[in-house]
């Protein structure tokens, strides 16, 4: 297994230009399962994650076309020779778990297996399946599986979402886009990656209307055309860098990031005392010199504090004048990085769903290991901030979800090197 070895105290100056969104990439390519034309990606990231969707696709018989280092896949979802999605796939990546809908729509059934638990919390997929079935497909568990049916095709419904569940409505949305009449999803979420996807389906002749807000209307249709798509910017990534710029000090231009689903996290680090400006081509983000101050966080559904900038936001806190308090509020167990962020000589307790970060003046360098993938950039934030030498152990947390990050960091004068960790 990698790890990465970071020299901490230099300032970042530069450019970093900004991938397309995993969360929402992943989505985009299991919905290519809801035609039999082609469908091309563009601004693809080249992530662990996105290739493993794409060799789920494969073993289900999508032709995927997808050369290493290209930021185009090609897809065509014609002959789909299986509708099975095995443990052994579906555990290591939950989003994989998305093909369901897409094979119950367009096919009538579908096997997948179950994803379980992860770090950050137990994750459940009762939203999605009370979807389906209100649609009104058979759904058995079975030896861990879930086995779906809906051989005379999928029924428009009214879907009451008990809690804004990102995953929950991108799958009933993308399911009833082949179901008979109108679905309609309440207390929807409205999280960007929402839209993106919801615009992807409407160019691939979808019916949608009122993706980005509560409720959210989608009319069935016979059939959806291929179509070539380019992937949103990433947002969680720009706010990564965003705060790596925060913690280090310099001036970087984050190329291509979406300032306007960025919001909650610009105005945090403004009352931080981070400069952020909007400018054409993305959101440049300065610090010189002033020490942080401490902000409080209360994570919420989007448009609120995003759950995957709560731990790099936390880094950033450690080293800010004052105590901040940060409210988790989407899952149980996201403060993983807490004890491996106090390594560093932070001083972070964790008190139920709220940490109290007492600002402390410098960080020194530790040994650390990533936990996931959110945790593990925000080791990689307290890395670059800190006296000496840090090493972050178990990276391969990172490769899932960021894009060349080393190369984009050391651009900008980081010191990061990958090399391979002792375990
Ligand atoms: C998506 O997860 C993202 N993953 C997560 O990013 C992100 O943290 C999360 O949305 C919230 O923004 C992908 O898009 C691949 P949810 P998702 O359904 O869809 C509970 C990352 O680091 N819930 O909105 O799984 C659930 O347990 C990842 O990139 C149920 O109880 O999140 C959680 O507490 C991590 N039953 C809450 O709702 C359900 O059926 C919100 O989860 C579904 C969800």
């Amino acid at each position: 297994m990698d790890k990465l070895t970071i020299r901490g105290g230099h300032r970042l100056n530069g450019n970093i230009r900004i991938s397309g969104a995993k969360n929402s990439a992943l989505k985009l390519m299991a919905a290519a399962l809801l035609t039999d034309e082609p469908v091309e990606l563009r601004n693809m990231p080249n992530l662990a994650d996105s290739r493993f969707m794409a060799r789920l696709l494969s073993t289900l018989g999508v032709d995927v076309y997808w050369p290493q280092g290209d930021s185009t896949c090609r897809l065509n979802a014609a002959n789909i020779s299986s509708t099975i999605a095995p443990y052994d796939l579906v555990r290591k990546m939950r989003a994989t778990f998305n093909v369901l809908g897409p094979l119950l729509g367009r096919i009538g059934h579908a096997t997948v297996s179950l994803p379980g638990g992860c770090a950050i919390g137990a994750r459940p997929v009762n939203f999605h399946l009370d979807a389906f079935e209100a649609m009104g497909a058979d759904i058995v568990i079975e030896q861990g599986y879930v086995k779906a049916a809906a051989i005379r095709g999928l029924n428009g419904a009214i879907i009451d979402l008990p809690f804004p569940s990102v995953g929950a409505t991108e799958h009933t949305m993308m399911a009833a886009t082949l179901a008979k009449s109108t679905t309609t999803i309440n207390n929807a979420a409205r999280e960007p990656e929402i839209i993106d996807i919801a615009n992807m389906l409407k160019a691939m002749g979808a019916k949608i209307e009122g993706e980005g807000t509560s409720t959210i209307r989608i009319e069935g249709v016979d059939k959806l055309k291929g179509v070539s798509y380019a992937v949103m910017p990433d947002r969680i990534e720009a706010g990564t860098y965003a705060m790596a710029v925060a913690a280090a000090g310099g001036d970087v231009l984050l190329e291509g990031a979406p300032a306007a689903e960025m919001t909650s996290l610009l105005e945090h680090l403004r009352k931080a005392g981070v400069t952020a400006s909007v400018e054409d081509n993305g959101v440049r983000i300065q610090r010189n010199g002033e020490r942080l101050k401490a902000v409080d966080v209360d994570v919420q559904p989007h448009p609120g504090f995003a759950t995957d900038l709560q731990a790099q936001f936390m880094a950033l806190m450690t080293v800010a004048d004052g105590t901040s308090t940060i409210t988790e509020n989407i899952f149980e167990n996201r403060f993983l990085h807490a004890p491996e962020l106090n390594r560093f000589g932070a001083d972070i307790r964790v008190q139920g769903k709220v940490a109290t970060v007492h600002g402390v003046d410098h960080l020194v360098g530790a040994p650390v290991m990533a936990t996931d993938l959110r945790a593990s950039v925000s080791l990689v934030i307290a890395g670059l901030v800190a006296e000496g030498e840090t090493e972050v152990n178990r990276i391969y947390h990172l490769d899932r979800g960021f894009e060349n990050l080393e190369e984009k960091l050391n651009a900008c004068g980081a010191r990061i090197e990958r090399g391979a960790d002792t375990e």
